[in-house]
């Protein structure tokens, strides 16, 4: 018998998730399905007691409820729980455990760009919210030795560095501005913020003026496919990676984690990449 899998979120209308996890459902020949359920924050935990009773076998978190979602869950695994928020969960026997393949996810995509060098590469992280998070504890914990974040709110930035370093990498708090102006020392920048998402396509989340020609750029927003920030990044020289590898590999790892298979990522992405009008 076919098994539901799914994805709360509010809202989750433009949800790219059920395309992509219901294609690979029908190349592996399996009768599951993949569903959205749109879930306030009211809602959250009926939800989880109708995902229990259901015996919905995995489902994918997003926002709002990617922290408040670990109350309702019966264990959470450790990166998440260092991140401090849940984007999967696995239904095992009934027993729903959470983690947090973001941050795994985003790791996958940027090593495509920048091989084992990136360890040595200077880092400097925009923004200190979940998506910060989440790559934050993953490059602290891959290794990378310089590991600086810039926030428009510093205490948040702060508390970020304290909290997911478990790698110990030397880290710098800065403010954009400084960040900026320092910018020519980092091989690698990544904006974690939603400035230049669209429809605000003509924001930039950081001055480039001083951005260094063999830098990578790296932004986790995938609407525009390239934002003002990796076009004018694009324009210097750099290296740009978008958001589009990390959207598809923090999926892939769910499937994985649902099914025990790897879907192919390649048909993920041309799913992706055909619903942004990337084709
Ligand atoms: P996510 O889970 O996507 O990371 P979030 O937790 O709401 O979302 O975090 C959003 C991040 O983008 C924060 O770092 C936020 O900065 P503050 O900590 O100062 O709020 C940043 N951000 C959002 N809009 C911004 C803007 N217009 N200018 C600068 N930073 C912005």
């Amino acid at each position: 018998m076919g098994k539901l899998f799914g994805l709360i979120g509010h809202p989750v209308s433009h949800s790219m998730s059920p395309s992509m996890h219901n294609d690979a459902f029908r190349n592996l020949d399996v009768d599951h399905h993949y569903q959205a359920f749109d879930v306030k924050e009211e809602d959250l935990e009926a939800a989880i007691s109708g995902i229990r009773a259901l015996g919905i076998k995995g489902f994918n978190v997003t926002i709002p409820h990617k922290v408040n979602v670990m109350k309702f869950l019966d264990e959470v695994e450790e990166e998440a729980k260092l991140i401090g928020a849940v984007n999967t969960v696995v239904n095992k026997d009934g027993k729903l455990i959470g983690y947090n393949t973001d941050g795994e996810g985003y790791l996958q995509s940027l090593l495509k760009v920048t091989g084992q060098e990136l360890q040595q590469m200077k880092t400097l992280i925009i923004g200190a919210g979940g998506a910060a998070r989440a790559v934050f504890t993953v490059l602290s914990k891959y290794g990378v030795s310089e590991l600086d974040i810039a926030n428009r709110t510093n205490e948040k930035a702060a508390i970020l560095a304290s909290e997911c370093n478990c790698g110990q990498a030397d880290v710098e708090v800065l403010s954009i501005e400084e960040a900026g102006e320092r910018l020519n020392e980092y091989d690698l920048i990544i904006n974690t913020t939603s400035v230049g998402m669209s429809p605000h396509t003509d924001h930039l989340p950081i001055h480039l003026k001083n951005l260094k020609k063999a830098a990578v750029v790296s932004d986790l927003i995938y609407n525009p496919l390239k934002t003002k920030l990796l076009l004018e990044a694009e324009g210097k020289g750099a290296t740009i990676l978008n958001g589009v590898g990390m959207f598809v590999e923090q999926g892939a790892l769910a499937f994985e984690k649902w099914t025990g298979v790897a879907p192919d990522r390649h048909e993920m992405e041309n799913i992706v990449l055909k619903q942004l009008g990337g084709f």
